[in-house]
């Protein structure tokens, strides 16, 4: 007979082996990475009021303000310059040159305007430069006739295998203080972004009542900062969309087709909503998470056509930019991606995408390489597995509009899932050569400086097998 002591020994040894497997197990399950807790203010965020200095109306009779570029040709030697003017329509010229020349270039664009119901937007301005020189700084002047303002870009280098290059990643920006604190830190990271690529949710105004369009003319002031100097490369998310029948506004996507020009029809595209562009030693696909995409739509016919056009010995690193996320383990829009994955998923292995930029999701995550592909409803093989063909996904829709953040994370931690976080913050992509590119994820919270993550992406053509998923 056990006396109370040994009793009391093999409750604690049971408890203790109970402990000790049910630890085990967990681990078993949450094997998908790191999910990080980083606390941070929950509340939401409000848009900067509308008399704020960022907002701030440039001085002067029929001033250019809301000046923005993007790259205007396929190729990077073209540039698109918009701005708006709000007097009159006032000239459309464009006034350039390079910065070692004293030859005074023009370029003429167009002029438009639209009403969203009650609203009648400024003179919208579009002109397109073509044949600017590679690698190339030029300065820039818009206004001409009234109030001029002068600004300036570098062109990319001429596309090559080697060329170094660096990408900022904003998604899902808003025009809020966090907003605000995004745009900042992108714009002092000492890794400094040349082009930035936006994966779309552009100024959250149709979250106003009647879709207050003034609210696209302040965020395009509190962009200029930065989008005046380097090309945005735009994708278009569910807040362009701006469809309101009730408001008798049933034409999807009209303030941003009016105030965003992208080159679509250099690469062969019918619509402004998927594109290709290469740049420098990158080769980049927008698609449309909110036009047709289903077999047979021009969207699906144009991308089966343009991925086997992609010369990797030219331009190694190939890139994918939607809005809506094919990999989020995040319950916000959970799966909201899941038609696109099964449509697209196979080409973006077969053609060995090496990164997939979304947003929508207002958080971070980043992927492991996966794929999902042989899943066919009837054989239960649901679950993704490691395949190096496949690209790394990152979501990266946490630039911090008024919506807040999205904590609800689903559990376990997928497998494929190797980092996440509810922060704000942008990322940079930033490449050596043509094996080897750098990410980093800055949170708003951290010096310029800090990467709260960071992983080495291999290139897809030139590598076959990724070692590690952490930096
Ligand atoms: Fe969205």
């Amino acid at each position: 007979m056990r006396t109370e002591r040994e009793v009391r020994w093999a409750c604690a040894n049971f408890v203790f082996v109970v402990l000790v497997g049910l630890t085990l197990n967990s681990s078993n399950l949450c094997d998908g990475g790191q999910t990080s807790r980083f606390a941070r203010k929950n509340g939401l965020s409000a848009d900067m009021p509308i008399d704020s200095d960022v907002f701030r109306v440039p001085p002067g009779y029929n001033a250019p303000q809301q000046v923005h570029i993007t790259q205007g040709d396929f190729a990077g030697k073209g540039v698109i310059v918009s701005w708006t003017t709000a007097d009159e329509p006032g000239s459309n010229t464009v006034i350039y040159w390079a910065e070692n020349s004293t030859k005074h270039l023009h370029a003429e664009g167009i002029v438009l305007s639209y009403k969203y119901f009650n609203y009648t937007s400024f003179y919208i301005h579009h002109c397109t430069i073509t044949n600017l020189e590679f690698d190339t700084k030029y300065y820039y002047e818009v206004g001409v006739g009234n109030t001029t303002r002068q600004f300036c870009f570098i062109t990319p280098p001429k596309s090559g295998p080697d060329i170094p290059y660096t990408f900022g990643l904003i998604g899902d920006l808003g025009q809020t203080y966090d907003s605000n604190r995004t745009l900042t830190h992108y714009q002092l990271n000492p890794t400094e972004g040349k082009t930035l690529l936006f994966v779309g949710d552009l100024s959250y105004a149709d979250d106003y009542p009647f879709h207050e369009n003034t609210r696209w003319d302040t965020w395009g002031r509190f962009i200029e900062r930065s989008a005046a100097y380097q090309p945005w490369i735009w994708t278009a998310g569910n807040h362009e969309i701006d469809f309101a029948s009730n408001l008798g506004e049933d034409i999807p996507f009209k303030p941003y087709t009016n105030r965003f020009h992208v080159p679509f029809t250099a690469s062969g595209s019918t619509a402004p909503f998927w594109y290709s562009i290469k740049r420098a030693s990158a080769y980049i696909i927008v698609m449309a998470s909110y036009s047709a995409f289903g077999k047979y739509t021009p969207q699906y016919e144009w991308l089966i056509n343009e991925l086997p056009k992609v010369n990797r010995r030219e331009t190694p690193w190939l890139i994918v930019l939607m809005h809506c996320p094919m990999y989020s383990s995040y319950v916000h829009h959970y799966m909201e991606g899941e038609t696109m994955r099964v449509i697209y998923e196979p080409y973006f292995v077969k053609y060995k995408v090496d990164v997939v930029f979304a947003g929508h999701v207002h958080a971070y995550e980043r992927s492991e390489r996966v794929s999902n592909i042989a899943y066919n409803i009837t054989n239960g093989l649901c679950t993704p597995i490691s395949d190096q063909s496949a690209p790394v996904y990152i979501t990266i829709g946490d630039g911090g509009n008024q919506e807040g953040l999205v904590f609800e994370m689903t559990e376990p931690q997928p497998a494929y899932s190797a980092y996440r976080e509810a922060s704000f913050g942008h990322g940079i992509f930033d490449i050596k050569n043509r094996t080897h590119a750098y990410f980093g994820w800055h949170r708003n919270q951290d010096g310029y400086a800090v990467e709260a993550d960071s992983v080495w992406i291999l290139n897809r053509y030139y590598n076959t097998v990724e070692g590690s998923s952490a930096a």
